[in-house]
């Protein structure tokens, strides 16, 4: 039987909510699937700050690194608000993905017939959407030096950059058109390049690049438009390629298709074989300890994990089934709430979930 070791960084906030429905639903998958998983639990964000004064600790990155894959949860608090930016808990988040070079953010959006009409847009524009954001995450603005606050002229000035060397578009670039081949063949490159010199490159190094896969069809939209006909017309979309910081708004954006923040996973890809899963969302801290947050996207990380990681496509299609066949039978934690549909706890839900598997 084979076993794989987990890092499990619960995090912050409701964190540890999401990611203890993830490693049920995990647990009883690999019962059912015969491989064994192994969970090591370390801490990042406020809680590592809480303890070491870093929420970023080198025994945290060891057992990260050592593992088959990372399962996270969610960073801050608005208790470490007033930190200086070098321990506040989003730095380790920041610090994780660059520590393990995971550049390659998938965030998929998928619009389960099940959740429809959850939506705030119209039913007839969500239905059916499937869209793979890939989203670049170990540079651009996020990452970009210089930065920081000063005096200039005699008043504060704040600065960060923007910027991406050539072979970082590049790699992304690739990660996008792979994907994009198994999928519906469409890639839509997502930039600023009528008021941004770096996304002039981007868009460069993206043609150059299309050259490798004749088969797909490429356009580009400046990331206004993108963030617009997302919601206008989200099934014109196969895969949106983005650098970091574009990929972080327009993810959230089309969190609203699905219908939830709490319903969408993620993995982000190295060119090694560490990879992490985590919700899209934050930690939601105002919802802690309520039993009240939405797993379904944590779970849904874990299966993607079972997914890229470890080659696993049966197991994969058991626990998004199992989650949509959850939310047919009615079960709705209150951020999908509707009429006539039955309202259920966090651990509720798992349960719910895992006896579907
Ligand atoms: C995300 C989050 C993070 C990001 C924050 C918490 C640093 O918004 O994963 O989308 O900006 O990348
Ligand atoms: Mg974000």
């Amino acid at each position: 039987m084979s076993t794989y070791n987990i890092a499990l960084l619960a995090g912050d906030g409701t964190g540890k909510e999401v990611t203890d429905e993830a490693v049920k639903v995990l647990k009883k998958t690999a019962e059912k699937y015969s491989f064994d998983l192994n969970f090591e639990p370390a801490l990042i964000g406020g809680c590592a700050y809480d303890k070491y004064k870093n929420p970023l600790p080198e025994e945290t990155l060891n057992i990260a690194k050592k593992s088959d894959a990372v399962l996270l949860g969610a960073v801050g608090d608005s208790k470490y608000d007033n930190l200086p930016a070098e321990v506040r808990p989003e730095r380790a988040l920041l610090g994780i993905r660059k520590e393990l070079n995971l550049f390659a953010n998938l965030r998929p959006a998928i619009v389960y017939p099940e959740l429809t009409s959850v939506s705030p847009i119209k039913e007839e524009v969500v239905s059916g959407t499937d869209i793979m954001i890939i989203r670049e995450l170990t540079g651009d603005v996020y990452f970009g030096e210089p930065k920081g606050i000063e005096i200039r002229n005699g008043e504060k000035f704040g600065y960060n950059n923007m910027c991406y060397y050539e072979s970082e578009i590049r790699r992304i670039a690739h990660i996008a058109f792979n994907v994009a081949m198994k999928r519906r063949k469409k890639v839509c490159s997502v930039d600023k390049a009528n008021v941004l010199d770096v996304s002039r490159l981007w868009r460069e190094v993206v043609s150059d690049v299309a050259k490798e896969y004749p088969e797909i069809e490429l356009n580009y939209m400046y990331v206004d438009n993108a963030a617009m006909q997302i919601i206008r017309e989200p099934k014109q979309f196969d895969v949106l390629l983005t650098g970091n910081i574009f990929g972080d708004i327009l993810s959230d954006e089309a969190s609203m298709l699905a219908g939830s923040l709490g319903l969408l996973p993620s993995a982000s890809l190295s060119e090694s074989k560490i990879a992490m899963y985590e919700p899209i969302h934050g930690s939601a801290p105002d919802l802690k300890g309520r039993n009240i947050v939405n797993p379904i996207a944590t779970i849904l990380s874990g299966a993607m994990m079972l997914k890229y990681s470890f080659n696993m496509d049966n197991e994969y299609n058991a626990i998004v089934n199992a989650v949509r066949k959850t939310l047919k039978d009615g079960y709705r934690t209150q951020d999908i709430m509707q009429d006539g549909m039955k309202l259920v706890g966090t651990d509720k839900l798992g349960d719910i979930i895992c006896s579907n598997i």
